[in-house]
């Protein structure tokens, strides 16, 4: 409670309105205890109720810390207010820590609103930009951040494949000369490098051996001990999932992700917090496809999402126990 008199500026009624909102969380203690107990955060992308609700309750099946991300594509297709609303519901029905974080925030001013409605936790992703742009940019991000307490993702090296309007044919991995200079002089909470991962279904061609640079991450290890590390573009692809797409009408037989072992290995490293989206809009796709399939006089949108949002939980659950190591974590 303010005292009597006491005529808080602006900057200090936002961050006491923000406190009031919902109990969402940081990452920073989060990450600490991911990196001590050598398991990674799930950071899932989440577009509406069936997504939230499908990743929120394998979750609390499991009791694993959750990060939920939203990107400027999801805000565009769901709304804004949509979105926080379905996550506060998610909050009060799961008494789970959540993190709600800004998946490729790509300029000051939408890190801007998200902290200003709510959001626990930002990216800035300047990855694209020549390095002393990419700096200016974070800083002024952290330090408009930092001040209501919310935790800033940066980015260093450009991961192949497509976000949003960006699209880039080649990997340009992070160099881990560089991660000290840019952690200090951005003042970031963590760092999403460049090690080989990209984001969608088609990471690798077919017939070729999937492989992330482990060799860097250790290096970069190296270089700014005790510090978070994001992984991008980390979806695993499973073929028993494409096998269904495929089998009901889809097509995707080129499809190739990160196997999931060189996953876990990162979690057990600097690797906090492990960005997964692709791989649950293939198990939705895959349970609606079946279930269109089998009941091709079916017309009520319960009846075909229903499977999908099961398919989820369970993809969901796998992912917090067997690949990240988060289950039990909360
Ligand atoms: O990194 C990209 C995420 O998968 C979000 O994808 O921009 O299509 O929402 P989106
Ligand atoms: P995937 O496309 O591999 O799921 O990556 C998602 C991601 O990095 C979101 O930021
Ligand atoms: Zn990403």
């Amino acid at each position: 409670m303010l005292l009597p008199g006491f005529r808080p500026n602006m900057e200090m009624e936002l961050f006491f309105e923000r406190k009031m909102e919902m109990p969402l969380v940081g990452t920073k203690e989060m990450f600490a205890k991911a990196y001590d107990g050598g398991y990674a955060i799930g950071a899932f992308n989440v577009n509406n109720m069936e997504i939230i609700q499908g990743i929120t309750e394998a979750a609390k099946e499991l009791s694993a810390p959750l990060i939920l991300q939203v990107s400027a594509g999801a805000r565009k297709y769901a709304n804004h207010t949509y979105l926080m609303k379905l996550v506060e519901a998610a909050v009060i029905e799961t008494g789970l820590p959540i993190c709600l974080h800004l998946d490729h925030g790509d300029s000051f001013d939408l890190c801007k609103s998200c902290v200003e409605t709510g959001f626990s936790s930002v990216m800035i992703d300047g990855s694209h930009l020549p390095y002393e742009e990419n700096i200016r940019l974070t800083r002024q991000v952290v330090d408009f951040c930092h001040k209501y307490d919310v935790t800033v993702e940066g980015e260093l090296g450009v991961l192949a494949g497509v976000e949003d309007e960006v699209h880039s044919n080649v990997h340009v991995y992070t160099q881990p000369g560089e991660v000290q200079d840019f952690v200090g002089r951005t003042g970031v909470d963590s760092l999403a490098i460049a090690i080989g991962t990209s984001h969608g279904a088609y990471k690798f061609k077919p017939g070729t051996k999937p492989q992330i640079q482990l060799d860097i991450l250790h290096e970069i290890e190296k270089r700014i001990p005790r510090f978070p590390i994001v992984l991008h573009g980390s979806s695993s692809v499973p073929p028993e999932i494409v096998k269904i797409i495929n089998e009901n009408g889809g097509k995707m037989d080129d499809a190739v992700g990160i196997p999931e072992e060189q996953l876990r290995e990162a979690a057990r490293s600097a690797v906090c917090k492990i960005n997964i989206d692709s791989d649950g809009r293939l198990a939705m796709t895959a349970a609606i496809r079946k279930y269109f399939n089998e009941h091709p006089e079916e017309f009520d949108p319960r009846k075909y999402l229903s499977p999908a949002r099961d398919a989820l939980k369970a993809l969901y659950m796998h992912k917090n126990k067997n690949v990240l190591g988060s289950a039990g974590k909360a």
